[in-house]
Protein backbone atom coordinates (compact mmCIF):
# COMPACT_ATOMS: atom_id res chain seq x y z
CA UNK A 1 0.00 0.00 0.00
CA UNK A 2 1.56 3.69 -0.61
CA UNK A 3 2.59 5.80 1.99
CA UNK A 4 -0.22 8.78 2.27
CA UNK A 5 0.85 12.23 3.62
CA UNK A 6 -1.86 14.80 3.45
CA UNK A 7 -1.72 18.23 1.47
CA UNK A 8 -3.56 21.18 1.96
CA UNK A 9 -7.03 21.52 -0.32
CA UNK A 10 -4.13 24.21 -2.45
CA UNK A 11 -2.03 21.42 -3.28
CA UNK A 12 -3.04 18.88 -6.17
CA UNK A 13 -4.06 15.03 -5.47
CA UNK A 14 -1.87 13.52 -7.33
CA UNK A 15 -2.82 9.62 -8.28
CA UNK A 16 0.40 8.33 -10.36
CA UNK A 17 -0.73 5.06 -12.68
CA UNK A 18 1.55 3.14 -15.22
CA UNK A 19 0.01 1.67 -17.99
CA UNK A 20 -2.45 -0.76 -18.94
CA UNK A 21 -4.08 -2.46 -21.83
CA UNK A 22 -8.04 -2.56 -20.07
CA UNK A 23 -10.08 -0.26 -19.00
CA UNK A 24 -9.68 -0.06 -15.44
CA UNK A 25 -12.75 1.06 -12.78
CA UNK A 26 -11.64 2.79 -9.72
CA UNK A 27 -14.05 2.85 -6.83
CA UNK A 28 -13.65 5.78 -4.22
CA UNK A 29 -14.18 5.50 -0.83
CA UNK A 30 -13.97 8.80 0.68
CA UNK A 31 -10.01 9.71 -0.45
CA UNK A 32 -11.38 13.20 -1.86
CA UNK A 33 -11.32 16.22 -0.08
CA UNK A 34 -11.94 15.24 3.30
CA UNK A 35 -13.40 17.29 6.08
CA UNK A 36 -10.25 18.01 7.83
CA UNK A 37 -9.26 20.01 5.14
CA UNK A 38 -6.37 17.51 4.02
CA UNK A 39 -6.66 15.01 1.18
CA UNK A 40 -4.53 12.53 0.72
CA UNK A 41 -1.99 11.98 -2.32
CA UNK A 42 0.55 9.26 -3.85
CA UNK A 43 4.03 10.72 -4.72
CA UNK A 44 5.44 10.16 -8.44
CA UNK A 45 6.68 7.22 -8.56
CA UNK A 46 8.34 5.12 -12.04
CA UNK A 47 7.56 1.70 -11.35
CA UNK A 48 5.61 0.17 -14.09
CA UNK A 49 2.31 -0.43 -11.64
CA UNK A 50 -1.29 1.14 -11.23
CA UNK A 51 -0.47 3.37 -8.08
CA UNK A 52 -3.48 4.74 -6.18
CA UNK A 53 -4.06 6.21 -3.17
CA UNK A 54 -5.11 4.97 0.38
CA UNK A 55 -9.09 3.95 -0.28
CA UNK A 56 -9.03 3.27 -4.07
CA UNK A 57 -8.53 0.19 -5.56
CA UNK A 58 -8.90 -1.05 -9.19
CA UNK A 59 -9.79 -3.92 -11.42
CA UNK A 60 -9.44 -4.81 -15.25
CA UNK A 61 -13.15 -4.87 -16.78
CA UNK A 62 -12.09 -6.28 -19.96
CA UNK A 63 -9.76 -6.70 -21.93
CA UNK A 64 -7.80 -5.98 -25.53
CA UNK A 65 -8.96 -9.61 -27.86
CA UNK A 66 -12.16 -10.51 -24.92
CA UNK A 67 -15.18 -12.07 -27.07
CA UNK A 68 -17.94 -9.67 -26.31
CA UNK A 69 -20.59 -11.22 -28.48
CA UNK A 70 -21.90 -13.71 -30.11
CA UNK A 71 -20.40 -12.93 -33.46
CA UNK A 72 -17.09 -13.57 -32.17
CA UNK A 73 -16.07 -9.47 -32.14
CA UNK A 74 -12.96 -9.08 -30.10
CA UNK A 75 -12.65 -5.57 -28.14
CA UNK A 76 -10.11 -3.30 -29.97
CA UNK A 77 -6.34 -2.24 -28.49
CA UNK A 78 -5.68 1.00 -27.42
CA UNK A 79 -8.44 2.30 -25.43
CA UNK A 80 -9.03 5.93 -25.23
CA UNK A 81 -12.37 7.87 -24.89
CA UNK A 82 -14.98 6.18 -22.55
CA UNK A 83 -18.25 7.83 -21.87
CA UNK A 84 -21.72 5.99 -21.59
CA UNK A 85 -25.22 6.48 -21.55
CA UNK A 86 -27.84 4.67 -19.57
CA UNK A 87 -30.33 1.98 -20.71
CA UNK A 88 -34.13 3.20 -19.55
CA UNK A 89 -32.58 6.21 -17.50
CA UNK A 90 -31.59 3.09 -15.21
CA UNK A 91 -28.11 4.47 -13.42
CA UNK A 92 -27.22 0.62 -12.82
CA UNK A 93 -27.59 -0.54 -16.48
CA UNK A 94 -25.06 1.11 -19.21
CA UNK A 95 -24.14 0.73 -22.35
CA UNK A 96 -20.26 1.85 -22.30
CA UNK A 97 -18.20 3.23 -26.06
CA UNK A 98 -14.43 2.87 -25.67
CA UNK A 99 -12.56 4.10 -28.54
CA UNK A 100 -9.69 2.04 -30.18
CA UNK A 101 -7.53 4.66 -31.47
CA UNK A 102 -4.48 2.72 -32.63
CA UNK A 103 -2.94 -0.46 -33.87
CA UNK A 104 -0.06 1.07 -35.13
CA UNK A 105 2.52 -0.33 -32.22
CA UNK A 106 3.62 -3.68 -33.06
CA UNK A 107 2.11 -5.16 -30.57
CA UNK A 108 0.60 -7.29 -33.25
CA UNK A 109 1.37 -10.91 -34.72
CA UNK A 110 2.02 -8.47 -37.75
CA UNK A 111 4.98 -6.62 -39.13
CA UNK A 112 5.65 -3.90 -37.89
CA UNK A 113 7.15 -2.61 -41.12
CA UNK A 114 4.01 -1.04 -43.42
CA UNK A 115 5.55 -2.85 -46.72
CA UNK A 116 5.87 -6.03 -45.41
CA UNK A 117 2.88 -6.79 -44.09
CA UNK A 118 -0.06 -8.90 -46.01
CA UNK A 119 -3.69 -8.43 -46.78
CA UNK A 120 -4.16 -10.89 -44.31
CA UNK A 121 -1.94 -8.50 -41.95
CA UNK A 122 -4.03 -5.55 -42.78
CA UNK A 123 -7.46 -7.38 -42.82
CA UNK A 124 -6.20 -8.23 -38.57
CA UNK A 125 -5.22 -4.84 -38.11
CA UNK A 126 -8.63 -3.05 -39.23
CA UNK A 127 -10.64 -4.58 -36.55
CA UNK A 128 -8.71 -3.29 -33.68
CA UNK A 129 -9.33 0.47 -34.26
CA UNK A 130 -12.48 2.97 -34.16
CA UNK A 131 -14.93 2.00 -30.86
CA UNK A 132 -16.17 -0.69 -28.97
CA UNK A 133 -20.15 -0.63 -27.30
CA UNK A 134 -20.97 -2.74 -24.21
CA UNK A 135 -23.44 -3.25 -21.84
CA UNK A 136 -22.18 -2.75 -18.37
CA UNK A 137 -24.28 -3.41 -15.85
CA UNK A 138 -23.84 -3.01 -11.75
CA UNK A 139 -24.85 -6.22 -9.09
CA UNK A 140 -23.75 -5.45 -5.85
CA UNK A 141 -20.93 -3.63 -5.59
CA UNK A 142 -19.07 -4.20 -8.78
CA UNK A 143 -19.70 -3.13 -12.40
CA UNK A 144 -19.27 -5.93 -15.22
CA UNK A 145 -19.23 -6.34 -18.63
CA UNK A 146 -22.40 -8.15 -19.83
CA UNK A 147 -20.49 -10.48 -22.10
CA UNK A 148 -22.29 -11.64 -25.43
CA UNK A 149 -25.10 -9.03 -24.83
CA UNK A 150 -27.46 -7.80 -28.12
CA UNK A 151 -26.04 -3.81 -27.77
CA UNK A 152 -22.42 -5.50 -27.80
CA UNK A 153 -20.92 -4.58 -31.05
CA UNK A 154 -17.69 -2.95 -32.81
CA UNK A 155 -17.29 -0.56 -34.86
CA UNK A 156 -14.19 -0.75 -36.86
CA UNK A 157 -12.06 0.40 -39.95
CA UNK A 158 -14.32 -1.90 -42.27
CA UNK A 159 -17.75 -0.35 -41.28
CA UNK A 160 -19.31 1.79 -43.84
CA UNK A 161 -20.18 5.29 -42.34
CA UNK A 162 -22.15 7.49 -44.87
CA UNK A 163 -21.16 11.42 -44.65
CA UNK A 164 -23.06 13.68 -43.60
CA UNK A 165 -22.30 16.60 -46.29
CA UNK A 166 -23.40 18.78 -49.23
CA UNK A 167 -21.83 15.77 -51.68
CA UNK A 168 -19.81 13.20 -52.48
CA UNK A 169 -16.35 12.97 -51.04
CA UNK A 170 -13.95 11.94 -53.58
CA UNK A 171 -16.91 10.44 -55.43
CA UNK A 172 -18.31 8.45 -52.55
CA UNK A 173 -21.24 9.09 -49.99
CA UNK A 174 -20.13 7.02 -47.58
CA UNK A 175 -16.42 6.38 -45.58
CA UNK A 176 -15.07 3.02 -45.06
CA UNK A 177 -14.44 2.35 -41.25
CA UNK A 178 -13.30 4.87 -39.20
CA UNK A 179 -9.72 5.15 -36.97
CA UNK A 180 -7.77 6.68 -35.01
CA UNK A 181 -10.47 7.50 -32.70
CA UNK A 182 -8.74 9.46 -29.64
CA UNK A 183 -11.35 11.76 -27.17
CA UNK A 184 -14.75 12.28 -28.13
CA UNK A 185 -17.77 13.67 -26.61
CA UNK A 186 -21.47 12.97 -25.54
CA UNK A 187 -24.61 14.78 -27.14
CA UNK A 188 -27.54 15.60 -24.80
CA UNK A 189 -29.64 13.32 -27.35
CA UNK A 190 -27.51 10.38 -25.95
CA UNK A 191 -25.44 9.70 -28.93
CA UNK A 192 -21.54 9.27 -28.82
CA UNK A 193 -18.98 11.80 -30.39
CA UNK A 194 -15.85 9.89 -31.79
CA UNK A 195 -12.85 12.12 -33.07
CA UNK A 196 -10.93 10.77 -35.85
CA UNK A 197 -6.93 12.04 -34.99
CA UNK A 198 -4.05 10.59 -36.10
CA UNK A 199 -5.72 9.48 -39.37
CA UNK A 200 -1.97 10.27 -41.70
CA UNK A 201 -1.12 7.37 -40.48
CA UNK A 202 -3.26 5.27 -42.20
CA UNK A 203 -4.20 7.29 -45.78
CA UNK A 204 -1.26 9.39 -45.54
CA UNK A 205 -1.98 13.33 -46.71
CA UNK A 206 -2.43 14.54 -50.08
CA UNK A 207 -2.57 18.18 -51.95
CA UNK A 208 -5.90 18.19 -52.69
CA UNK A 209 -4.98 21.14 -55.49
CA UNK A 210 -2.12 19.06 -57.34
CA UNK A 211 -2.63 16.14 -58.74
CA UNK A 212 -2.91 14.37 -55.30
CA UNK A 213 0.96 13.75 -54.59
CA UNK A 214 1.21 12.50 -51.01
CA UNK A 215 2.93 15.37 -48.60
CA UNK A 216 2.77 13.04 -46.12
CA UNK A 217 3.15 9.25 -46.50
CA UNK A 218 0.73 7.17 -44.73
CA UNK A 219 2.76 4.04 -41.81
CA UNK A 220 0.94 1.09 -41.91
CA UNK A 221 0.76 0.24 -44.95
CA UNK A 222 -2.94 -0.27 -45.18
CA UNK A 223 -3.16 1.71 -48.36
CA UNK A 224 -1.31 -0.89 -50.42
CA UNK A 225 -4.65 -3.00 -50.25
CA UNK A 226 -7.76 -0.74 -49.41
CA UNK A 227 -8.79 2.77 -50.97
CA UNK A 228 -8.49 4.79 -48.18
CA UNK A 229 -8.69 8.26 -49.81
CA UNK A 230 -7.30 11.15 -46.99
CA UNK A 231 -10.83 13.26 -47.29
CA UNK A 232 -12.80 10.31 -46.00
CA UNK A 233 -11.21 10.63 -42.35
CA UNK A 234 -9.98 13.05 -39.46
CA UNK A 235 -14.04 13.73 -39.14
CA UNK A 236 -16.11 13.88 -36.03
CA UNK A 237 -17.82 10.60 -35.87
CA UNK A 238 -21.68 10.35 -34.39
CA UNK A 239 -22.76 6.92 -33.10
CA UNK A 240 -25.96 6.01 -31.64
CA UNK A 241 -24.74 3.44 -29.09
CA UNK A 242 -28.20 1.84 -29.29
CA UNK A 243 -28.23 0.85 -32.77
CA UNK A 244 -24.73 1.18 -33.79
CA UNK A 245 -25.67 3.64 -36.42
CA UNK A 246 -22.99 6.29 -36.98
CA UNK A 247 -22.42 8.94 -39.34
CA UNK A 248 -18.97 11.53 -40.22
CA UNK A 249 -20.19 14.94 -39.82
CA UNK A 250 -18.40 17.79 -41.94
CA UNK A 251 -19.74 20.64 -40.13
CA UNK A 252 -17.24 20.05 -37.33
CA UNK A 253 -14.34 20.22 -39.93
CA UNK A 254 -11.55 17.97 -41.21
CA UNK A 255 -8.35 18.26 -38.95
CA UNK A 256 -6.46 15.24 -35.97
CA UNK A 257 -9.86 16.31 -34.06
CA UNK A 258 -8.77 15.54 -30.84
CA UNK A 259 -12.05 16.05 -28.81
CA UNK A 260 -15.79 17.34 -29.49
CA UNK A 261 -17.29 19.07 -26.71
CA UNK A 262 -21.02 19.39 -26.59
CA UNK A 263 -22.78 22.45 -24.28
CA UNK A 264 -26.53 23.54 -25.11
CA UNK A 265 -26.87 27.05 -25.10
CA UNK A 266 -30.38 28.95 -24.22
CA UNK A 267 -31.94 28.52 -27.22
CA UNK A 268 -31.24 24.57 -27.55
CA UNK A 269 -29.00 24.93 -30.17
CA UNK A 270 -25.51 22.92 -29.44
CA UNK A 271 -22.04 23.78 -29.18
CA UNK A 272 -19.30 21.87 -30.24
CA UNK A 273 -15.68 22.77 -29.17
CA UNK A 274 -13.05 20.56 -30.90
CA UNK A 275 -9.24 20.84 -30.79
CA UNK A 276 -6.43 19.78 -33.71
CA UNK A 277 -3.93 18.23 -31.91
CA UNK A 278 -0.91 19.34 -33.99
CA UNK A 279 1.69 21.64 -33.31
CA UNK A 280 0.96 25.08 -33.74
CA UNK A 281 -2.84 24.25 -35.18
CA UNK A 282 -6.23 25.39 -33.66
CA UNK A 283 -9.20 25.71 -31.65
CA UNK A 284 -12.46 25.66 -32.95
CA UNK A 285 -16.45 25.67 -32.28
CA UNK A 286 -19.29 24.46 -34.07
CA UNK A 287 -22.83 26.61 -33.79
CA UNK A 288 -25.51 23.85 -34.93
CA UNK A 289 -28.06 25.15 -36.96
CA UNK A 290 -30.76 23.96 -34.74
CA UNK A 291 -31.52 21.88 -31.86
CA UNK A 292 -31.44 18.11 -31.51
CA UNK A 293 -29.11 17.87 -34.36
CA UNK A 294 -25.06 18.54 -35.31
CA UNK A 295 -25.74 17.77 -39.20
CA UNK A 296 -25.14 21.56 -40.09
CA UNK A 297 -23.91 24.82 -38.38
CA UNK A 298 -21.22 27.43 -38.70
CA UNK A 299 -17.66 26.50 -37.70
CA UNK A 300 -15.56 29.33 -36.07
CA UNK A 301 -11.79 29.10 -35.62
CA UNK A 302 -10.24 30.79 -31.92
CA UNK A 303 -8.65 34.12 -32.27
CA UNK A 304 -6.76 34.19 -28.75
CA UNK A 305 -5.08 37.10 -29.23
CA UNK A 306 -7.82 39.09 -29.67
CA UNK A 307 -10.55 36.96 -28.36
CA UNK A 308 -12.62 36.42 -31.01
CA UNK A 309 -14.58 33.19 -32.76
CA UNK A 310 -13.55 33.85 -36.58
CA UNK A 311 -16.42 32.39 -38.99
CA UNK A 312 -15.11 29.59 -41.51
CA UNK A 313 -17.81 30.50 -44.35
CA UNK A 314 -16.92 30.12 -48.16
CA UNK A 315 -19.38 32.73 -48.75
CA UNK A 316 -19.03 35.25 -46.07
CA UNK A 317 -15.24 35.79 -46.47
CA UNK A 318 -13.74 36.92 -49.93
CA UNK A 319 -10.55 35.39 -49.30
CA UNK A 320 -12.06 32.12 -48.28
CA UNK A 321 -14.38 32.30 -51.62
CA UNK A 322 -11.24 33.16 -53.75
CA UNK A 323 -9.39 30.18 -52.02
CA UNK A 324 -12.21 27.24 -52.17
CA UNK A 325 -14.26 26.17 -54.71
CA UNK A 326 -17.33 26.00 -51.74
CA UNK A 327 -18.10 25.41 -48.56
CA UNK A 328 -17.50 21.25 -48.38
CA UNK A 329 -14.07 22.05 -50.50
CA UNK A 330 -12.85 24.42 -47.10
CA UNK A 331 -14.30 21.79 -45.08
CA UNK A 332 -12.36 19.19 -45.92
CA UNK A 333 -9.24 21.60 -45.85
CA UNK A 334 -10.22 23.25 -42.54
CA UNK A 335 -6.77 24.40 -41.45
CA UNK A 336 -6.06 26.36 -44.72
CA UNK A 337 -9.09 28.24 -43.68
CA UNK A 338 -8.40 28.55 -39.95
CA UNK A 339 -4.91 29.74 -40.63
CA UNK A 340 -6.40 31.81 -44.01
CA UNK A 341 -9.00 33.70 -41.44
CA UNK A 342 -6.17 34.63 -38.86
CA UNK A 343 -7.19 32.10 -36.16
CA UNK A 344 -4.13 31.65 -33.20
CA UNK A 345 -1.75 28.75 -33.48
CA UNK A 346 -1.95 26.73 -29.98
CA UNK A 347 0.10 24.22 -28.74
CA UNK A 348 -1.23 21.29 -29.80
CA UNK A 349 -4.78 21.54 -27.97
CA UNK A 350 -5.99 18.04 -26.49
CA UNK A 351 -9.43 17.82 -24.33
CA UNK A 352 -11.70 20.08 -23.52
CA UNK A 353 -14.28 20.58 -20.93
CA UNK A 354 -16.87 23.29 -19.65
CA UNK A 355 -16.79 23.78 -15.79
CA UNK A 356 -20.74 23.65 -15.04
CA UNK A 357 -20.20 25.65 -12.03
CA UNK A 358 -18.62 28.95 -13.98
CA UNK A 359 -19.28 28.12 -17.57
CA UNK A 360 -15.42 28.90 -18.43
CA UNK A 361 -14.14 26.73 -21.40
CA UNK A 362 -10.76 24.70 -19.97
CA UNK A 363 -8.51 24.12 -22.65
CA UNK A 364 -5.22 21.20 -22.13
CA UNK A 365 -2.92 22.75 -24.53
CA UNK A 366 -0.16 19.57 -24.32
CA UNK A 367 3.57 21.03 -25.20
CA UNK A 368 5.31 23.08 -27.53
CA UNK A 369 8.86 21.31 -27.48
CA UNK A 370 10.51 23.13 -30.83
CA UNK A 371 9.34 26.71 -28.94
CA UNK A 372 10.82 25.89 -25.76
CA UNK A 373 7.18 25.12 -23.94
CA UNK A 374 7.51 21.24 -23.51
CA UNK A 375 5.54 21.16 -20.07
CA UNK A 376 2.27 22.44 -21.66
CA UNK A 377 -0.49 24.46 -19.71
CA UNK A 378 -4.23 24.43 -19.39
CA UNK A 379 -5.85 27.26 -21.70
CA UNK A 380 -9.09 28.89 -19.86
CA UNK A 381 -11.31 30.96 -22.19
CA UNK A 382 -14.55 32.96 -21.00
CA UNK A 383 -16.97 33.77 -23.66
CA UNK A 384 -18.68 36.96 -23.31
CA UNK A 385 -21.69 36.88 -21.18
CA UNK A 386 -21.24 33.11 -20.51
CA UNK A 387 -22.54 32.52 -23.64
CA UNK A 388 -21.68 29.62 -25.95
CA UNK A 389 -23.29 31.17 -28.70
CA UNK A 390 -21.08 34.69 -28.00
CA UNK A 391 -18.44 35.81 -31.04
CA UNK A 392 -15.90 37.13 -28.16
CA UNK A 393 -14.16 35.65 -24.86
CA UNK A 394 -11.15 36.24 -22.84
CA UNK A 395 -8.45 33.76 -23.10
CA UNK A 396 -5.86 33.44 -19.96
CA UNK A 397 -3.58 31.05 -19.00
CA UNK A 398 -4.79 28.95 -16.26
CA UNK A 399 -1.99 26.34 -15.18
CA UNK A 400 1.66 25.98 -16.56
CA UNK A 401 3.15 22.83 -16.01
CA UNK A 402 6.63 22.71 -15.20
CA UNK A 403 8.67 21.18 -12.02
CA UNK A 404 7.01 24.34 -9.49
CA UNK A 405 3.15 22.96 -10.82
CA UNK A 406 4.49 19.20 -10.70
CA UNK A 407 3.24 18.26 -14.08
CA UNK A 408 3.97 18.16 -17.69
CA UNK A 409 1.99 17.86 -20.82
CA UNK A 410 -1.62 17.64 -19.70
CA UNK A 411 -4.24 15.98 -21.79
CA UNK A 412 -7.57 14.87 -20.68
CA UNK A 413 -9.91 16.82 -18.72
CA UNK A 414 -13.10 16.39 -16.51
CA UNK A 415 -15.10 18.33 -13.45
CA UNK A 416 -16.23 16.37 -10.95
CA UNK A 417 -19.60 16.87 -9.47
CA UNK A 418 -18.42 19.64 -6.75
CA UNK A 419 -16.18 21.41 -9.39
CA UNK A 420 -13.06 20.11 -8.85
CA UNK A 421 -10.81 19.97 -12.28
CA UNK A 422 -9.09 16.23 -13.10
CA UNK A 423 -7.01 15.97 -15.37
CA UNK A 424 -4.46 13.27 -16.74
CA UNK A 425 -0.92 14.04 -18.38
CA UNK A 426 0.16 12.36 -21.49
CA UNK A 427 4.84 12.82 -21.72
CA UNK A 428 5.06 10.81 -24.66
CA UNK A 429 5.95 6.94 -23.86
CA UNK A 430 9.65 7.01 -24.90
CA UNK A 431 9.88 10.51 -23.16
CA UNK A 432 8.89 9.25 -19.81
CA UNK A 433 11.83 9.36 -16.88
CA UNK A 434 14.05 11.35 -19.59
CA UNK A 435 15.35 14.61 -19.55
CA UNK A 436 13.06 17.15 -20.13
CA UNK A 437 10.59 15.24 -17.93
CA UNK A 438 13.15 12.98 -15.56
CA UNK A 439 11.52 14.77 -12.48
CA UNK A 440 7.79 14.10 -13.30
CA UNK A 441 8.57 10.39 -13.20
CA UNK A 442 5.38 8.22 -14.83
CA UNK A 443 2.09 9.92 -16.21
CA UNK A 444 -0.63 10.68 -13.85
CA UNK A 445 -4.31 11.54 -12.72
CA UNK A 446 -3.92 15.03 -11.15
CA UNK A 447 -7.11 16.91 -9.33
CA UNK A 448 -7.42 20.80 -8.80
CA UNK A 449 -9.58 22.20 -6.48
CA UNK A 450 -11.75 25.03 -8.09
CA UNK A 451 -12.64 27.07 -5.10
CA UNK A 452 -11.11 27.39 -1.35
FE1 LIG B 1 -4.79 10.87 -29.31
FE2 LIG B 1 -3.93 13.89 -29.03
O1 LIG B 1 -4.04 12.23 -28.30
Amino acid sequence: MNKTPSLSRREFVRFISGTTAGVLLGTPTGTTASSDNSIPFVTASDKDAVRLANGLSYRILISWGDVINASGDKFGFNNDYIDFVRINDDPLDLLLWVNHESASYGYFPTPKEGNKKTREDVELERTEVGGSILRLKKSGKNWNIVYNDQYNRRIDARTPIPFVADAPIQGKTLAIGTLANCAGGRTPWNTILSCEENYHYYTGEVDLRKKRKYVKQPTVGWERFYDMPPEHFGWVVEIDPFTGKAKKHTSMGRFAHESATVVTANDGRCVVYSGDDKTNQFLYKLVADKPGSLDSGKLYAADTRNGSWLLLDHMDNPDLRGHFRNQLDLLIRTREAAAMAGATPLDRPEDIERNPQSGAVFVTLTKNQEAGRPFGSILKIEEKNNDPLSLNFTATKFLTGGEETGFACPDNLAFDKVGNLWFASDIAGNQLNQSPYSSFKNNGLFMVPMRG
